[in-house]
């Protein structure tokens, strides 16, 4: 006898179409990310989503364009979260997120509004990070960094080339301290060169109430520290420590 199944279940000829809008490989998209991305298409925040700049083990992140024709990049948090439960860590020392429910896909959400609200502190603190524009679930849509429609490069893959790149980059980490804010995930993978270094991927980011906010701060400093001396532009450690906290 056949199995019925159930209607809700059912692959639909919408979601079909849905995967159709999109010139992506439709299956980095679970169906609600879909829904809430053609909702953004239909209000005409979003024009297009093109191909991924990125894909990573916890997100992914689109060059997309607006109806103007103006780049933006849209970073989608995996729902898929085996990994993000391992990072528990960010979110419940963090008080601003005392009270989400801990199912994966709230922690996913929580982690796309966590980045969302520590870009807004940044652009207040006049950081060089990406100025953020909207988050719906685990979607979140920031300024694209980049000229020509092309993403600026990773400081991994040019390498570093001065030492004021090194003092512009723990003068951005001392603005966010100020702002009571540690990264907390700094390395040469999430630094964008361009005219000057920019700071991304701050969905770990935490506020200085949470109980290991020094350790990532100097965690975030040596390695950044260690990397432009690995390479020829020495600077002490303590001292540059010393300058971030003054
Ligand atoms: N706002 C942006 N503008 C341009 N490219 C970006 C932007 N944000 C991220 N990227 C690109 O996507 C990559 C991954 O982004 P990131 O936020 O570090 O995510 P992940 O959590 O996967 O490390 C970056 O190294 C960069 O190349
Ligand atoms: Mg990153």
């Amino acid at each position: 006898m056949a199995r019925k199944v159930s209607k809700r279940k059912r692959p639909s000829k919408d979601d079909f179409l849905l995967k159709e809008r999109f010139k992506v490989e439709s299956e980095v998209f679970d169906r609600s990310t879909l829904l809430a991305l053609s909702k953004l298409m239909g209000k005409g925040i979003l024009q297009t989503v093109d191909n991924p700049i990125s894909t990573g083990k916890e997100a992914n992140v689109f060059r997309a364009t607006t109806p103007s024709g103006s780049p933006i990049a849209v970073k989608i948090y995996k729902i898929e979260t085996t990994k993000f439960m391992r990072r528990k860590e960010y979110i419940e020392g963090d008080r601003r997120f005392k009270k989400f429910r801990h199912t994966e896909r709230d922690l996913v959400s929580a982690f796309a509004q966590k980045e969302y609200k520590n870009l807004e502190i940044c652009a207040k603190a006049k950081v060089h990070a990406p100025k953020p524009l909207l988050q719906v679930k685990n979607i979140l849509i920031m300024e694209f960094l980049g000229e020509d429609g092309l993403p600026y490069t990773q400081l991994n893959i040019l390498g570093p080339e001065s030492i004021s790149q090194l003092k512009s980059i723990l003068l951005d980490i001392r603005k966010l301290y100020r702002a009571g804010l540690v990264h907390a995930d700094i390395s040469e993978y999430n630094i964008l060169v361009g005219p000057k270094p920019y700071l991304i991927d701050f969905g770990q980011g935490v506020i200085l109430s949470h109980p290991n906010s020094e350790r990532y701060l100097e965690r975030d400093v040596y390695n950044i520290v260690k990397y432009f001396s690995k390479h020829g532009f020495k600077m002490d450690f303590e001292e540059a420590l010393k300058y971030v906290k003054s």
